[in-house]
């Protein structure tokens, strides 16, 4: 039976990227039909009916469906898999957190809809920033759905910081394993190499470089995306889609043994973040849309620092929306 992913802001820059790959069956794999189910704001339902000839046109043999909508309610009926996507990038000089309180009435709604509407074992993946924060928002409006089916996305983050160390050690990320992102999508994150592998081989002595870690590697990946927009004018979309389908691919279909990615993902009070915070963790995925918080990770005081400052950002946000949060 075809699976129905809901994509929202499927007309902006990140929509044009994710939805070409969904339809190739790059989540669900290539015996698995989609329906795609696109929400829009009513000014933009105009731009996204281009998008939907677009997918036409491109004869996925996979694609079973393309449904266009303003409406919630809509876009998400009977969803198996919701991107929330719409909602503002910053701009220039700005933080991602300046945006929770012009995205983060968005959530409210949505949340409530994917509560009435949405399949029940439904996976709800926040994209739009600041996003660990609009996930809290969406998963508190949308109580019916368990908070094991909410996560916000870090993967982002993750492949930057595999990326980084692949570069400087002269590999390919594809041999960088075990990078953690703790904390916020934000740039308080700790990218963490401390329990990275480079080819089976513990990346901090591949590296040889402690200053380098904790310096320019640090800052690389806590500031990705303000370089990204910086350069392009616009903040990143081809990356932000191809981590999006990375991060759904491993829920639904599995990390491999012994490895995990980074979601951020309801905090159950371990590593000492407070329980219910929407933190980003490695998680192990076993491939049915479940995700198990890997235990027991140490810390040098360095990193512990590092993610304390991201996990008390995250309280902060918590806070300043906490009339976001329904009773
Ligand atoms: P964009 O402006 O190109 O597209 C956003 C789209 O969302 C627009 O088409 C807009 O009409 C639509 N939209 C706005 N409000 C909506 C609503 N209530 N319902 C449905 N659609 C709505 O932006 P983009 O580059 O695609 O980025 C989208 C979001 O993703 C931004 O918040 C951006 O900061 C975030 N982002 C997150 C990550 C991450 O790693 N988590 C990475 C990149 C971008
Ligand atoms: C990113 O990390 O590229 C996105 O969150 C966009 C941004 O505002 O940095």
């Amino acid at each position: 039976m075809a699976k129905r992913v809901a994509v929202t802001g499927a007309a902006g820059q990140i929509g044009y990227s994710l939805l070409p790959r969904i339809a190739a069956g790059e989540v669900f794999g290539p015996d698995t039909p989609v329906i795609l189910q696109c929400l829009e704001i009513t000014p933009a339902l105009g731009s996204l009916e281009g998008v939907r000839m677009e997918l036409d046109d491109c004869a996925f043999p996979l694609l079973e469906g393309v449904v266009c909508s303003d409406d919630p309610r809509v876009a998400f009926a009977d969803a198996d898999l919701v991107f929330l996507v719409g909602s503002k990038p910053r701009g220039p000089g700005m933080e991602r957190n300046d945006l929770l309180r012009e995205n983060g009435p968005i959530f409210i709604g949505q949340g409530q809809a994917l509560a009435d509407v949405a399949a029940k074992d439904v996976r709800v993946i926040v994209i739009g920033n600041p996003c660990n924060t609009n996930c809290l928002i969406a998963l508190n409006n949308g109580r019916r759905i368990a908070p094991g089916q909410w996560s916000a996305m870090t993967q982002l983050d993750h492949n930057r910081a595999q990326a980084q160390l692949a570069g400087k050690t002269g590999s390919l990320a594809r041999d960088v394993k075990n990078v953690v992102i703790w904390g916020n999508h934000s740039n308080t994150q700790f990218p963490d190499w401390t329990h990275a592998t480079i080819q089976g081989k513990p990346a901090e002595g591949q590296v040889n470089d402690l200053p380098w870690l904790q310096g320019p590697f640090l800052k690389t990946v806590q500031e990705r995306g303000k370089a990204i927009i910086d350069a392009r004018g616009k903040s990143s979309a081809l990356s932000a889609a191809s981590a999006g389908i990375d991060h759904a691919r491993l829920l639904m279909n599995g990390t491999s043994k012994g490895e995990w990615t980074s979601m951020a993902v309801v905090s159950d009070g371990s590593y000492d973040v407070p329980a219910g915070l929407l933190c980003s963790v490695p998680v192990e995925c076993p491939g049915d849309g479940t995700y198990r918080i890997v235990k027991g990770l140490e810390f040098q005081p360095f990193g512990r620092e590092k993610f304390d400052a991201s996990v008390k950002e995250l309280v902060w946000e918590r806070d300043t929306v906490k009339d976001l949060l329904g009773s």
